[in-house]
């Protein structure tokens, strides 16, 4: 059975979230960003001290650990709640951005996090909302049921050009070289790693956002989903 859900992913600076966030305005529909739980677990396990090759650890960690999604903040951006407490750019920092991956890469951690992220899915869904959600392995392995699901890319000097002035905006100053070397390095970790490797579903929709607006891209799912649902 299809679910009226929408599954959005891709590498690093494709766009994900941005499109996500926008496709759901427009659609009325719950979203959530499954990055933002592996990002709020990673900034606690540094805060903590916990090492990220510590599967136990982090296990253990997230076992003590509420990530929730509040409304807009002054941006317009969902605020993320690690434990009540508001870290949505917290998250995005290039120390929390460089551990990631390593945390992201434990199966332990995988199952709890993909079973939290079916769960407030199947929650919203059966409330009659449509969802949105957005990362790596969403039409693979969290919702392989969403009937539509979307592969964003772009390449990898646009990606790195975004991130770029996205690390601007927020008074950060790495050079494009470093961003560009980071942001490679975070895609293949997330690639290569043995479980739930970032990879296109077979029934997934490939759009290639170089060169595109947010707004093209947008128009282009909507697309998708009215000939869907
Ligand atoms: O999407 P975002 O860049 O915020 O994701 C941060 C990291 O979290 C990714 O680089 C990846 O390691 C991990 N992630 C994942 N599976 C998801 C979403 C994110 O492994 N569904």
């Amino acid at each position: 059975r299809r679910l009226n859900a929408i599954a959005i992913d891709g590498p690093a600076g494709a766009g994900k979230s941005t499109v996500a966030r926008r496709l759901a305005e427009r659609l009325g529909a719950y979203y959530v960003d499954t990055g933002a739980m592996y990002r709020a677990l990673t900034l606690k396990a540094l805060e903590r001290g916990v090492p990220v090759d510590d599967e136990a650890a982090l296990v253990a960690l997230l076992g003590e650990t509420v990530v929730a999604f509040g409304g807009p903040n002054a941006e317009g951006v969902p605020t993320v709640l690690l434990d009540e407490r508001d870290v949505t750019q917290e998250i995005r920092s290039p120390r929390v951005s460089g551990s990631v991956s390593a945390v992201a890469r434990h199966p332990g951690v995988r199952a709890e996090l993909v079973r939290r992220q079916r769960q407030l899915a199947l929650h919203y869904l059966s409330a009659g909302r449509m969802v949105v959600m957005d990362g790596r392995d969403i039409g693979t392995v969290v919702l392989p049921e969403a009937r539509v699901k979307v592969f964003l890319t772009a390449s990898l000097d646009e990606r790195a050009r975004r991130r770029h002035e996205e690390l601007a905006r927020r008074g950060e100053r790495p050079t494009y070289g470093e961003t560009l070397e980071r942001l490679r390095e975070r895609d293949r970790k997330d690639a290569e790693r043995e479980v739930a490797p970032l990879r296109k579903a077979e029934d997934a929709v490939e759009i290639d956002t170089t060169g595109k607006s947010v707004d093209e891209v947008v128009e282009a799912i909507v697309r998708l989903v009215e000939e869907r649902l």
